[in-house]
């Protein structure tokens, strides 16, 4: 069996322990979730897919669940999505040089995550907020203005960021 089909099975059998109190009862799919987050710290993408098929629902009922909930988190704790924005304002100001900067600080390229999950590393196309160009975001969190030498010290307030 390969790694891949291993990780299924366990995640599969993960899903029929937390989903076999709940099925068929009514409100159940927030008590799974509650499980799942219990369990893996968040709701990954394959335990959703695994949860739609045991409880028989569509998986977008599963995301607008955990979507109106702000409880339910989508990745894993400690896990930064770093965006930099290379929209028309950002990139004539020189956002794709940061892009450059941020992905070798993290050692990955746009589309990629760090080995250790921490970081994923993405291109935005504006961000709405054109007069603070260049602009990048680490989760919540905006930063304008930024250019290329701030990038380490920016990476630098997130625990566990590569340096
Ligand atoms: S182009 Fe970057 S925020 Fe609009």
């Amino acid at each position: 069996m390969t790694t891949d089909l291993l990780e299924l099975e366990k995640i599969r059998l993960e899903v029929d322990k937390i989903c076999a109190p709940w099925k068929g009862r009514p409100g159940n799919l927030i008590m799974v979730l509650h499980g799942v987050q219990n369990k893996y710290g968040y709701v990954p993408r394959m335990v959703s897919f695994e949860v739609a098929k045991y409880l028989e629902i569509p998986l977008a009922r599963i995301y607008e669940v955990i979507t109106f909930y702000n409880y339910f988190k989508l990745q894993p704790p400690g896990h930064h999505i770093v965006s930099v924005c290379l929209g028309t304002a950002c990139y004539l100001k020189g956002s794709s040089k940061v892009l450059e900067a941020t992905g070798h600080q993290l050692g990955i390229k746009a589309g990629e995550s760090t080995p250790d999950k921490k970081c994923h590393l993405q291109v935005v196309r504006c961000l709405g907020c054109c007069g603070l160009a260049p602009v990048m975001t680490v989760g919540e969190r905006v930063y304008s203005g930024v250019t290329p030498d701030r990038v380490p010290s920016i990476l630098a307030e997130y625990k566990g960021v590569p340096r």
